[in-house]
């Protein structure tokens, strides 16, 4: 129901249009548009700066205050007392569950680790150094080709069995995909294990010796999991809603979703930010001076990764629990004057005082710490992305659940300022 109206008048002319304004439960309140294509407008809003595009109750930011609820509840209190299994079912299913709920769902998700035999058969045309990202869109894609009870979007039964799948296999493709790159046979799933341990175990163990997973770090990788596991309507999200407005199948949505992150702009920025580290090399004063000056200067492409964000205009709370997970992982493994951590810390010092971050509200994301941690945990940078991916999996499925449960979907169809040329002949003397 609008709780208000807006007035549209052209000058000039006896034009006019009346349009409902809603509000949210918080955030700011929208202007429906819709009525404007049948007066012969349309909005003009490239990158959907000031565009809703569908109504949500799973995730709110408050990119001003530096806040991020997932329904209704604070990622760092979520990050301090819950767990990636349980912010999952939360997300998906709307409440947090109790315990009985809780441990069926995490059965349920232990039971759909491994995958279908021939899918291994999928790596083996893979080039042994494809990125992982390139074999995950593949892959994933592909697992709508062997799990057909689980594709009929309007069925709550194969929505609820596609999003459990899909959860308790990406972290068996991500490490799959590791193993693929080095030449090692795959880990099957341990299913006495926890979701991040049982990751860590296949990314790590060989037939040849017992793997022990360390607590310290199963907990930051589970930490780091909720962190990536849902932020509102970003792109790949908003790509897993366009696709899905077709009626496409879940595990397409996903991988498209998954496509969708591999940009360095969204979700290869972690992967970014370890190979700027690398190119600055060098932690003397001028040196991390140069690279800052070359970001301000706009001849310069140059950019420094793992700053800024199209909604955060504070500091993003993801990246303070990041932070920390970071000290307590390096204090674990005893590398806390990690070279890299120490021209990472200096960088947010001094962007953090410049008056050019300053003004445009450039603050560190996610992605600045995150790759810190994976690096020393022994996970190469070109599968940073991958488990960017494993983790927003839940937060995509649930999008693509709220959308599409209400049962009938208006398909995703942007509209264009055209200005190319107006109708003409072909030319007869040609
Ligand atoms: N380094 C230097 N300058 C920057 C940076 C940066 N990282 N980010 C933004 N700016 C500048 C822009 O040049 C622009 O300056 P101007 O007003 O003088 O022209 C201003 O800040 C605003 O930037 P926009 O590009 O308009 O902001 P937008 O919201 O479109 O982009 C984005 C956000 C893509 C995240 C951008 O900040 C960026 O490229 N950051 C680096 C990549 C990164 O870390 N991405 C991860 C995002 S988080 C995630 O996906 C999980």
């Amino acid at each position: 129901m609008a709780d208000n109206t807006v007035h549209l008048s052209l000058e000039g002319t006896d034009e006019s249009i009346e349009l409902p304004v809603y509000s949210g439960t918080v955030g700011p309140r929208v202007i429906d548009v819709r009525a404007l294509s049948k007066v012969g407008y349309f909005t003009y809003d490239p990158g959907f700066v000031s565009t809703a595009a569908c109504n949500s109750a799973i995730t709110y930011i408050d990119g001003a205050k530096g806040m991020l609820l997932h329904r209704g509840y604070p990622i760092d209190e979520l990050a301090k007392h819950s767990n990636y299994l349980e912010l999952g079912y939360l997300l998906f299913y709307g409440e947090l569950p109790t315990k009985e709920q809780y441990e069926q769902f995490a059965n349920i998700i232990r039971y759909h680790t491994l995958v279908h035999e021939q899918v291994h058969n999928f790596f083996k045309g893979f080039r042994r150094d494809a990125h992982p990202m390139a074999i995950m869109c593949g892959t994933v894609g592909a697992l709508a080709g062997f799990y057909h009870d689980s594709l009929e979007a309007s069925s709550e039964h194969d929505r609820k069995v596609a999003a459990h799948r899909l959860v308790a296999k990406m972290p068996t493709l991500a490490a799959m995909t590791y193993k693929y790159s080095i030449g090692q046979p795959f880990s099957y799933p341990r299913n006495d294990l926890d979701y991040a341990a049982n990751f860590l175990h296949m990314m790590f163990s060989t037939p040849c010796e017992e793997y022990k997973v360390n607590p310290v770090l199963a907990r930051a990788m589970d930490r780091i999991f909720m962190l990536h596991a849902d932020h509102e309507q970003n792109a790949s999200t908003s790509t897993v809603r366009l696709v899905g407005s077709t009626g496409a199948n879940p595990f397409a949505c996903i991988s498209a979703g998954i496509a969708a992150l591999w940009g360095p702009a969204h979700g290869g920025a972690n992967e970014a930010v370890l190979a700027m580290l690398d190119e600055i090399g060098d932690d003397s004063e001028e040196n991390i001076q140069r690279f800052v000056d070359r970001a301000k200067d706009k001849e310069d492409p140059f950019r420094l990764m793992g700053f800024g964000h199209r909604v955060y205009r504070n500091f993003d709370p993801r990246a303070k629990v990041m932070k920390e997970t970071c000290d307590e992982v390096l204090s674990e493994l005893g590398v806390a004057d990690d070279p890299k951590l120490k021209i990472a810390k200096r960088l947010e010092q001094i962007a953090l005082e410049d008056d050019y971050f300053v003004e445009r509200k450039l603050y560190p994301n996610v992605d600045f710490y995150s790759g810190i941690i994976l690096r020393a945990i022994g996970i190469p940078s070109n599968m940073f992305t991958v488990i960017f991916a494993m983790a927003r999996t839940i937060g995509w499925i649930s999008h693509w659940n709220e959308m599409v449960s209400p049962g009938s979907v208006k398909i995703g169809r942007p509209r264009q300022l055209y200005v190319g040329s107006d109708f003409r002949h072909y030319p007869a003397d040609k």
